[in-house]
């Protein structure tokens, strides 16, 4: 029999796990499956933790989630085409949901089967080599502190990419008097009530992070960055200035003169793709970009099409679309699609690598993405969800965030899955201070 290892049990991973038990659902043979997870519960990092640095056992902490984090997309962009959120909570809900009700929502589609006992949990994969046509997989039991080896036919690699953090070093951080950390180990934004903030960059961290600093009470956040500024419309205590240059005593000193008192430091510097249990002719190589080369249809390594990758492209779709990796991951493990020869493979990759490289806006990168998107949900029997629909909704939302970044997550969008429209929430987001999952569900 087939037998596969899944890494990671996060949204990529209970992705490819659910894509099995829908084919074994239509009567279909499907390959004996152990899903690996270094965490101990699945959800990846949706799965909360409030620890930084290691864990018990000295593992490093993978999780880069916060408390008071909300889907800084909308939720019908990333809907399940089999399991949509109205199937889930019973009702319409509004379409900023927070980090618990996602969480919730992620989760629903996969307890209801028999998935949670094919994962290892608090098991690290420590080693990956192929060796005479087989994968040899080393892992450690963190509970019992053994290390144990097994074989696998194909191997799945859904670890994420946003777990290592890309921490630079800036002249003036070591004696700096203050607090210097890195997004990954961000948690609480209530740690720097009434104090001056500085967040370094000009992504989706940079961007969350200084409002979730603003909205619980930052005296002033001056966002740094380096090359593109986000060009929001900030509030009043909130600031955008070119490159830090460096920090004396506790003052940052910004390339256009600016200057700030600082308390604290936030690094929202990205992360790294980093897969040291894999054996170097089967490391995916890359920065956080929209078409990872060397990965066939986004999924498959060029030189080992028994090895899958799921997620590992920077992301404006994400669930729907691990969704649509996974399906067509599954068919490839089950036969059912047939990688064409190496030409066509390096053709194929050339060719979204080439288009990629010429994307110039946020428009043109949606517009990437959903036809990537579109053109593996055509692969399988994923079932069917209107791509046009989201293409749409995110470029509606890009806008919003244009108009009013305070104000973007009020706003309310329909489901591609089932039409209905989310309700304006009881709360502005900027007013929300409690986001548990039953005072958002609260009407
Ligand atoms: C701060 C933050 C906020 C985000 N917010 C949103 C959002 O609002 N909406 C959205 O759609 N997306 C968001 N994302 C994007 C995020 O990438 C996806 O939502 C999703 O979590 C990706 O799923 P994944 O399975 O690829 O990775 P992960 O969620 O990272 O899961 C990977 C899993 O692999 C496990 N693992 C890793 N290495 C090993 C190993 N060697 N052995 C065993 N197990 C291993 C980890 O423990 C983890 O459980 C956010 C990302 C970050 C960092
Ligand atoms: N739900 C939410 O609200 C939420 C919140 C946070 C994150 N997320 C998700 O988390 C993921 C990761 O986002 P991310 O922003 O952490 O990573 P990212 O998108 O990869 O961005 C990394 C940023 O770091 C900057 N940078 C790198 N090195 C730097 C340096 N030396 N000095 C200054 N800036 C530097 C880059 O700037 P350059 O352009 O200059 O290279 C870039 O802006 C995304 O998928 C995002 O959607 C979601």
């Amino acid at each position: 029999m087939t037998k596969i290892a899944i890494i990671g049990a996060g949204p990529c991973g209970l992705s490819m796990l659910r894509s099995f038990e829908q084919a074994e659902k239509k009567g279909e043979k499907i390959p004996e499956i152990v899903c690996f997870d270094k965490q101990d519960d699945w959800g990846g990092l949706w799965n909360y933790s409030w620890r930084t640095g290691s864990d018990q056992y000295g593992d490093p902490v993978p999780n880069s989630m916060y408390r008071y984090l909300w889907s800084n997309g909308p939720k019908e962009c990333l809907e399940f085409a089999d399991y949509s959120f109205d199937e889930h909570f019973g009702q319409p809900i509004p379409s900023f949901p927070p980090r618990e009700v996602l969480y919730d929502y992620i989760l629903g589609r996969v307890k209801k089967g028999n998935l949670k006992n094919k994962v290892k949990f608090n098991t690290t994969v420590t080693n990956v080599t192929y060796i005479d046509n087989k994968f040899s997989v080393s892992y450690r039991d963190k509970k019992e502190n053994k290390i144990l080896n097994d074989t696998f036919d194909y191997v799945v690699v859904s670890t994420g990419h946003f777990s290592v953090p890309f921490i630079p070093e800036y002249p003036g951080m070591k004696s700096f008097p203050g607090r210097i950390m890195h997004s990954h180990d961000f948690r609480d934004a209530e740690e720097f009530r009434g104090k001056n903030v500085i967040v370094l960059g000009s992504s989706y961290s940079a961007e969350d992070v200084a409002l979730q600093c603003h909205k619980y009470g930052a005296k002033s956040v001056t966002i740094g960055y380096r090359h593109n500024p986000m060009g929001f419309k900030w509030p009043n205590g909130m600031k955008e200035v070119y490159h830090l240059d460096k920090l004396v005593g506790n003052k940052a000193i910004f390339k256009d003169g600016h200057e700030q008192e600082a308390d604290a430091v936030i690094l929202c510097t990205g992360y790294l793709h980093h897969f040291p249990f894999l054996s170097e002719d089967l490391k995916l190589k890359t920065h956080n970009r929209l078409y990872p080369p060397k990965l066939y249809k986004g999924v498959v390594w060029e030189n080992n099409h028994k090895l899958m990758y799921l997620g590992m492209q920077d992301q404006f779709h994400t669930f729907n679309m691990f969704d649509c990796q996974a399906w067509y991951a599954r068919d490839v493990i089950m036969g059912k699609i047939k990688i064409p020869n190496e030409t066509e493979v390096q053709s194929d990759i050339n060719k979204w690598v080439a288009m990629e490289e010429k994307l110039e806006n946020p428009d043109q990168m949606i517009d990437f993405q959903t036809e990537y998107t579109k053109e593996l949900h055509s692969l399988s029997d994923y079932p069917k969800i209107d791509f046009e629909l989201i293409r749409k909704h995110f470029k509606e939302w890009e806008h919003h965030k244009v108009e009013d970044i305070m104000t973007y997550r009020n706003k309310s969008f329909s489901s591609p899955v089932t039409g209905s429209i989310g309700p304006v929430h009881h709360t502005p987001w900027e007013t929300a201070m409690d986001d548990s999952l039953k005072t958002f569900l609260n009407k």
